[in-house]
């Protein structure tokens, strides 16, 4: 007997009237027009069953804060840096708590069930750092919550930078992070890629570091942290994030860059709605997009994945929760409007975010976890193109949430009409 038994799915692959057969929480068959007993039965009406969304790059130490102390006038990313270094001060845990579980609430109503989260360990009270370890174990029964030491004042930059990151480790912090263009010199930013890949490569943990989030084409540090994945042994467990130097580089560095990074294993983590508010800054007309080269490194066989970054927070006004959001973002900002592109950026918030958080069980095939979520749309590049409503929501074949499906009623000329913006 199985305990779901979901018919007539869709599934992100192309494949149409499939059925999907859970048992103790895993997917143990995949077939079309299967039936079998089962303690629950759902048709999907053709709809798309897909794999939940992974956020492979957030700061939920800081969401659902904006306006706190202050709204940030600029707009742009050193004032939100100034803003957040305003509001660390006046952080309480258990506000802090708070506004992480809230978030974490809207993520699940999104199919959002995996996240990974840089966490600031630049005060040495670790308080942000003990408010999210908290966080993780609360919502770990529906939400897997990894969390990144972010030295967001720079490591070797900030008094204790060093120590501060290294304490969080022990509490129990996953990954190690930085922020080498926020370091005083190009040499310090060298220098603390270095350090903190060491630091990783000692304790067996993977890398992911906010990487020339700038419009600086002299920015290189993703090139230092790809050859100290190399050389220390760490193919395919370092991230570079951002990477928004690379929409500025010369051409030819690129050429010579993008090899690099492939042949290291390193992921790439562009965030386009956060990357196209904040790149770009300093320019005039024509001005900049600022994000790194998404279907140029996805060509050269890089992982690349799309994070949201900011949900309400010093940096950033907008944001749900949202994943397709964040996909329909990046494939304008990267012009990827073919369809192949298109399925692309749906790989970029599941199945290749996936892969930089080393998520275990993920994926729509027999023996995963069944984590996923049915889609008010029939494909992915109609997800995207909707930011398809989330019918259902599972993990580990249990339901965390429903949303009712959106049909407008129009009633125009006297004529009685319901309109779903869904492909018949
Ligand atoms: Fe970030």
């Amino acid at each position: 007997m199985l305990d779901l038994l979901i018919q007539n799915a869709s599934l992100p692959d192309g494949r149409t009237g499939m059925s999907v057969a859970v048992r103790g929480g895993k997917i143990v068959e995949i077939s079309a027009g299967l039936h079998a007993p089962a303690h629950e039965i759902l048709d999907a009406g053709g709809y798309l069953l897909s794999p939940h969304f992974v956020d492979p790059h957030f700061h939920m130490d800081a969401t659902l804060s904006y306006g706190l102390p202050r709204v940030n006038q600029s707009g742009t990313l050193l004032e939100g840096i100034a803003l957040w270094g305003e509001l660390k001060p006046l952080l309480t845990a258990d506000a802090l708590i708070e506004r992480a579980l809230t978030y974490c609430d809207w993520a699940v109503a999104k199919g959002l069930l995996a996240i990974r989260s840089h966490v600031d360990t630049s005060d040495p009270s670790l308080l942000a750092v003990d408010a999210l370890l908290a966080v993780k174990k609360q919502v770990a029964p529906y939400i897997t919550l990894q969390l990144v030491a972010f030295p967001q004042d720079g490591v070797l930059r900030s008094p204790g930078g060093v120590e501060n990151l290294k304490r969080a480790l022990d509490k129990g912090v996953d990954v190690v992070g930085g922020i080498p263009h926020f370091e005083r010199t190009m040499l310090e930013g060298a220098a603390s890629v270095k350090l903190l890949c060491e630091i990783a490569a000692e304790r067996g943990l993977l890398v992911d570091m906010h990487c020339d989030e700038s419009d600086d084409p002299l920015s290189r540090h993703i090139e230092t942290l790809a050859f100290e994945a190399q050389r220390l042994g760490l193919q395919g467990r370092v991230t570079g994030s951002h990477c928004t130097s690379m929409h500025s580089m010369d051409n030819y560095y690129v050429s010579k860059l993008i090899p690099l990074i492939a042949e290291s294993q390193v992921s790439v983590i562009a965030n386009p709605l956060i990357n196209i508010t904040l790149q770009g800054r300093h320019d005039s007309y024509p001005k900049r997009r600022g994000m790194t080269r998404v279907p140029e490194l996805m060509a050269a066989g890089v992982n690349v994945a799309f994070g949201h970054d900011c949900v309400m927070d010093p940096w950033y006004g907008m944001g749900s929760g949202d994943m397709l959001e964040v996909a329909h973002m990046g494939l304008h900002v990267a012009q990827m409007t073919s369809q192949n592109g298109i399925r692309q950026c749906f790989d970029a918030v599941t199945t290749n975010a996936a892969k930089v958080m080393h998520l275990q069980g993920y994926g729509l095939e027999v023996g995963c976890d069944a984590s996923f979520v049915l889609l008010q749309a029939r494909d992915a590049v109609e997800a995207i193109r909707l930011r398809a409503n989330r019918l259902k929501v599972w993990r580990k074949g249990k339901l965390l949430a429903e949303t009712a499906e959106v049909v407008a009623r129009l009633h125009v000329e006297g004529q009685f009409n319901e309109v779903s913006f869904s492909r018949t």
